[in-house]
Order: C-alpha cells, then sequence, then structure tokens
C-alpha cells in the first residue's frame, strides 16, 4: 500500500527551532490537513515531504509512485500558454505532444477554463484563471499524491469552492493522496479526512481531528457547524491565539 510517513522529523533554519518531532502518516486515498498560523512551519513541513528540502532529523518515508504540487500563487511558466502550462507535465513524462494537449484541454475545461482562455499568456489571467491552470497541471498527470500549500487562499469564496468541489470529485475519483496545508479551518474541514493542529514556536502537532462524513456529502452546514464547533476546542483557540482577539 502506498503511503507517506514522517516520523520523529525536526527541522532548523541556521539556529532557529522550525518543526520539533513531528509524526503522521498519510494513507493512500484520504486527504490529511496541516492546519495552523502563519510563520508556523506548514509550508517547510510540506516541503520536507516533497522532497523539496532536505531532511536532517527523523524520517520521511514517501512510497506514492508518483506526485505533483499546487501551490498559492500558481507559479505558471510565463513563456508558454495556458494549454502548454497544464501540458507540461505530461510532456515531461514522454506523452506524445497531440495526446498531452488533447488531455490539457479536457481537464481546463473541467476546471472552468474556456476555450477562448486557451491560448492566453499568464499575464493576461486573473488571479482565479491562474488557480484554475494551476490545479488543471497538477491533476492532468493523476499523481497518487498531491501536495497542496494554500491553494485556496486568494480565491474569493465562490471560486474557492468550485475549485474544492472539483478537487474533492477528481480525488475520489481517481483515488488521489492529498497533503494539505491551510491555515483555513473551514476549507480544512470540507476537505479532509484528518486535520493535524500544528503550533508555532517550534512547530508541533498538539491534537488531531477525524471526520467520517465523505466529503462530497459535506454541504455549507455541516462544514459551518463543524468550524463553530471547532473554534471552541482549547487548542485551536490556543493555536490561533484567537482569545486575544475578543472585545473586552
Ligand atoms: N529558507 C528559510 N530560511 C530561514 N528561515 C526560513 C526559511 N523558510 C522559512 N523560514 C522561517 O521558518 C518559519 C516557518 O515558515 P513557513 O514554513 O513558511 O511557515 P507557514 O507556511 O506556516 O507560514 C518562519 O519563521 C519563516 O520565516
Ligand atoms: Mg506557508
Amino acid at each position: 500500500m502506498e503511503k507517506l510517513e514522517v516520523k520523529n522529523l525536526n527541522h532548523h533554519f541556521g539556529f532557529t527551532e522550525i518543526l520539533r518531532d513531528i509524526n503522521f502518516t498519510l494513507e493512500k486515498g484520504k486527504i490529511l490537513s496541516i492546519v495552523g498560523p502563519s510563520g508556523g512551519g506548514k509550508t517547510t513541513l510540506l516541503h520536507l515531504c516533497s522532497g523539496l528540502l532536505d531532511v536532517e532529523e527523523g524520517e520521511v518515508i514517501n512510497t506514492f509512485k508518483s506526485s505533483s504540487f499546487a501551490f498559492q500563487e500558481g507559479r505558471l511558466l510565463p513563456w508558454k500558454n495556458v494549454i502548454d502550462n497544464i501540458a507540461i507535465g505530461l510532456l515531461a513524462k514522454g506523452e506524445k505532444k497531440s495526446q498531452a494537449i488533447e488531455k490539457a484541454k479536457a481537464i481546463a475545461l473541467k476546471f472552468g477554463l474556456e476555450e477562448d482562455d486557451f491560448e492566453k499568456f499568464p499575464k493576461d489571467l486573473s488571479g482565479g484563471m491562474k488557480q484554475r491552470v494551476s490545479f488543471a497541471r497538477a491533476l492532468v498527470v493523476k499523481p497518487s499524491l498531491l501536495f497542496l500549500d494554500e491553494p485556496f487562499s486568494a480565491l474569493d469564496i465562490g471560486l474557492k469552492k468550485e475549485l474544492q468541489t472539483h478537487l474533492i470529485e477528481i480525488s475520489q475519483k481517481e483515488n488521489i493522496s492529498i497533503l494539505f496545508i491551510t491555515h483555513d479551518m473551514m476549507e480544512a474541514i470540507r476537505l479532509s479526512d484528518k486535520i493535524l493542529l500544528l503550533k508555532a514556536d517550534p512547530g508541533h502537532i498538539v491534537k488531531e481531528f477525524d471526520y467520517i462524513l465523505p466529503q462530497d456529502k459535506r454541504d455549507d452546514k455541516f462544514v459551518y457547524e463543524e468550524s463553530a464547533k471547532i473554534l471552541q476546542d482549547k487548542e485551536i483557540i490556543e493555536t490561533f491565539e484567537l482569545n486575544s482577539l475578543e472585545i473586552k
């Protein structure tokens, strides 16, 4: 069975301790979220898991056959148009150009891009369209593991929900596992099988929350109610320093 296993992981940048004793396992077909405040070490953890950063202490064991990435800012190649940006991973895998373009177009439409957009370059796309391209590019290769670093953060609420719905649908259909990083409790509740709460200074996991209801059965009411519940959790309040915000 494919899985990603993190064992006793520590990380420092210089003399600063960033992550302390991180342990978790992401199993095949599951969506695992790491939730915590900005600066808490989430991106660092994702980079260690995905091999973008070298592990210095502890272990990351990744037996997934393939993986891909989507980031908050999209990170598209400015000199390539929408379809060529999406097709890039397929071409890198040695797929025939005509076939790669075909698949790129199909998934672009699925992610809400229109034929008129296909020839456009990133500089002519809105933030939302760039993010559609970024998701399409990450998913067109059918990765067994998808790394997501706050990919919805810059989007308005409607677009966020639309892209989340596509993501849930595709990941269920293709049995894709996801390691999802966010500071947004609500989106974690909408998407996750399990949420790990990462408290800062240094980043360490203080609690986990499990969600059994299948993602495609979670409506807004479920997400709002679960968010309201979790926002009263003592560890959540401390991790996000919510009590200091109360108006006295
Ligand atoms: N390459 C780096 N060199 C030194 N410090 C870094 C580097 N990358 C991140 N940091 C620091 O590590 C801490 C955690 O950052 P990050 O993992 O980006 O947190 P998050 O994604 O939760 O906002 C921050 O204090 C940040 O300034
Ligand atoms: Mg980050």
